[in-house]
């Protein structure tokens, strides 16, 4: 199903990192009725702002990818805010979409749905086969809810509602902050303050041996829109790069694409985590989806915005 250019379509979070790297993919492809609201403008905590929302700009497609999003720490010290907020978005946000007759909606969730254990690749059918990891169960479980929502909505109603599960991601617009950032972007910042200051040694936690996905935000936001014109179905689909890497070959990736000279040091006393997490795209793939960016250019891209933006 092609979307005529002059739909109204909002995109929920168009100032995160998923969300802005959608909008520009759309505005690049030449729609011309994009819809975005910040946290000011619309807070998505508010039912009947969200309402109101709903009833004025009429949107007829939607991408949700809003949320309260955090690394461990966040996560393990706010689980009650990760439950409620997003629950709350989601809520307001799917479940208005069907009261407004929103004609499409894609729900983005993560990859902390699968079981703690769960065998790698992940497929999409290991979710609820075993309990979470218990640092971001609060967040996981709104993310199954979220999916569940969609799921119920177009069994009972007939709605055209799907789900896609990213890997890890990074690009344009991410968190570079060392205390709340994700491992991608806080090597970026590592590796370049050490080659600003000169310093001999870059220190980075754990052995390295960790192995870890990663999809450039602009491959994402090229995936959310072939899903919405291609997919439609209950099942939810992950959305992945297909291989998966080192974090120790990650940093050396990281300090070639910077030029920091320095050596690296692993600080083993930190922890490593789960020792791999990579999706299983295979249906994704089999649509006919696949990513373009590779590590090294899309580390290329993200130094190049982290420098416009932060460096
Ligand atoms: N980043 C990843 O590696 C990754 C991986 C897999 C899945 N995902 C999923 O992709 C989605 C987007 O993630 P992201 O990384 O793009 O997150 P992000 O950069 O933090 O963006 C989230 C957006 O949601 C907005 N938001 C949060 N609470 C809001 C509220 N109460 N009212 C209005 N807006 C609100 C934020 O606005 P403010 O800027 O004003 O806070 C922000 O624009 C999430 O569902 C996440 O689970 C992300």
């Amino acid at each position: 199903m092609e979307i005529p250019r002059d739909s109204p379509i909002y995109i929920a979070g168009h100032r995160g990192l998923v969300g802005s790297a959608i909008w520009r993919k759309l505005q690049q492809l030449g729609f011309t009725h994009l819809l975005g609201r910040t946290r000011a403008e619309l807070n998505l905590l508010n039912a009947a702002a969200v309402r109101e929302f709903y009833d004025r700009e009429k949107p007829v497609y939607v991408f949700v990818a809003a949320a309260k999003v955090g690394g461990i720490l966040a996560n393990s010290q706010q689980p009650a805010a990760f439950l409620y907020e997003n629950l709350l978005i989601q809520n307001n946000l799917i479940h208005g979409a069907y009261e407004h007759g929103v004609k499409k909606l894609l729900f983005l969730g993560s990859s902390c749905i699968y079981p703690k254990l769960a065998p790698q690749p992940l497929k999409e059918d290991y979710m609820l086969s075993g309990p979470l990891e218990l640092t971001n169960e609060s967040y996981a479980i709104a993310k199954i809810a979220g999916i569940k929502l969609c799921a119920a909505l177009r069994r009972q109603y007939g709605c055209d509602f799907i789900s896609a599960m990213p890997t890890n991601m990074y690009g344009a617009n991410d968190n570079y902050d060392l205390q709340t950032s994700h491992v991608l972007p806080a090597l970026i910042r590592k590796f370049h303050q050490a080659k600003a200051a000169s310093a001999p040694t870059v220190t980075c936690w754990g052995s390295g041996t960790p192995l870890r996905e990663f999809l450039h935000s602009d491959d994402l936001a090229e995936a959310c829109f072939f899903l919405m014109e291609n997919y439609s179905a209950e099942q939810f689909i992950n959305v992945g790069y297909g291989s998966d890497i080192s974090i120790r070959n990650l940093a050396a990736l990281i300090q070639k694409v910077i030029g920091y000279q320095g050596e690296i040091i692993w600080d083993h006393s930190k922890p490593d985590g789960t020792p791999r997490k990579l999706l299983d795209s295979s249906r994704i793939f089999e649509l006919g989806w696949r990513p373009k960016i590779d590590l090294e250019k899309g580390i290329r891209l993200a130094y190049d915005d982290f420098r416009d933006h932060c460096g």
